[in-house]
């Protein structure tokens, strides 16, 4: 398998690529084979459960646009992993060029990307990954999400040091790769130091959900109970904060809280002092998802993962940056 890691300046690169109309294979005919007015592509996105799924959206649409010599078939499966795959079922049976897949979950991905595959219709992934073989897509491209649980990870041992402390986890979507591997970067990064994780659920990685999942944990062990939150997503930090005012307490101070996305409105909470420590998750792949359709449908080569590279910020640095980010 062969595994590329680009940068932030690899994805400004891809950006610029794009704004000066590189993309000639659109403009020369053919359609499936890489030529063609357009090339029809059918993206199936995971819903808008989070600031960072909106940006991916955004992104996503941006680089699959007319003006790149794209038709953008767009489904957005309310995080129902059954109604994911009708999808995708539904783009086949469309005939469309290529099809582009944040899939909800890991699992269960076999037999779609087999009938995919038997119509000849080349399949990419973005951001999450599936357990399906590799040869049943073409390429991956998104963010390593057990490096960034390990990043998390190492910050919270760092901070609490030899203290003893109670964790509570708000865990993604249950199944998901970012809520797998999350988990078990930031445990493995937390082995044998003092924190103990004292409960874990899930949260769908939204803010309602991260409420709800924080006001349950508070009613159970108060806020003197629980010293740490580690969220696997911003927004359900951004729910936990308001279920720890709501009951009194200070976030950031009574409880920490290590999140990642690094979306907006999370950076905000870090500057605020009400999140503690943010590991990025970079939802600008459009461009690199938009550039790998058009190298496959073009009979190119393309690299089987393309990582993008992610930072993470703490309090001082997130207010250095955060006026000039874009999402
Ligand atoms: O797959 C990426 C994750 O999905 C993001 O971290 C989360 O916010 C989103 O919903």
């Amino acid at each position: 398998m062969k595994t590329k890691f680009r940068t932030g300046v690899a994805v400004l690169g891809a950006l610029a690529l794009f704004a000066t109309g590189c993309g000639s294979s659109d403009s020369d005919g053919g359609s499936a084979d890489g030529g063609g007015d357009t090339i029809k592509v059918g993206f199936a996105q995971t819903g808008s459960e989070s600031g960072w799924r909106s940006a991916n959206t955004e992104s996503m649409k941006e680089a699959f646009s007319e003006e790149n010599g794209f038709e953008l078939v767009f489904n957005a499966a309310d995080n129902d992993p059954a109604a994911q795959i009708s999808a995708v079922r539904s783009f086949i049976s469309q005939g469309v060029d290529a099809i582009v897949i944040a899939p909800i979950v890991e699992d269960g991905w076999d037999d779609v990307l087999q009938e995919a595959a038997d119509a000849d219709i080349p399949v990419i992934l973005e951001d999450r990954t599936v357990t399906a073989s590799e040869d049943l897509y073409e390429s991956w491209v998104g963010l390593d999400f057990k490096k960034e649980g390990v990043m998390a990870g190492e910050w919270a041992a760092a901070e609490f040091g030899s203290e003893p402390t109670k964790m509570v986890v708000l865990e993604g979507t249950t199944g998901s790769a970012p809520a797998n591997d999350r988990a078990e970067g930031f445990d493995e990064a937390i082995a044998g130091s003092s924190i103990e994780k004292i409960d874990s659920q899930t949260g769908e990685f939204t803010r309602d959900g991260g409420k709800t999942v924080m006001e349950g944990f508070l009613q159970k062990y108060g806020v003197d109970g629980i010293d740490l939150v580690y969220a696997h997503n911003d927004d359900m930090a951004l729910g936990a904060i308001e279920a720890i005012e709501a009951a009194g307490g200070v976030p950031g101070e009574d409880i920490k809280i290590v999140s990642i996305d690094a979306v907006k409105d999370g950076m905000q909470a870090l500057v605020d002092g009400k999140i503690n420590f943010i590991v990025e998750c970079n939802p600008l792949l459009g461009d690199l998802a938009a550039e790998l359709v058009k190298d496959v449908l073009a009979g190119e080569e393309v690299e089987k993962t393309v990582y993008v590279e992610d930072q993470s910020f703490t309090q001082e640095q997130a207010a250095e940056v955060i006026d000039s980010r874009p999402y």
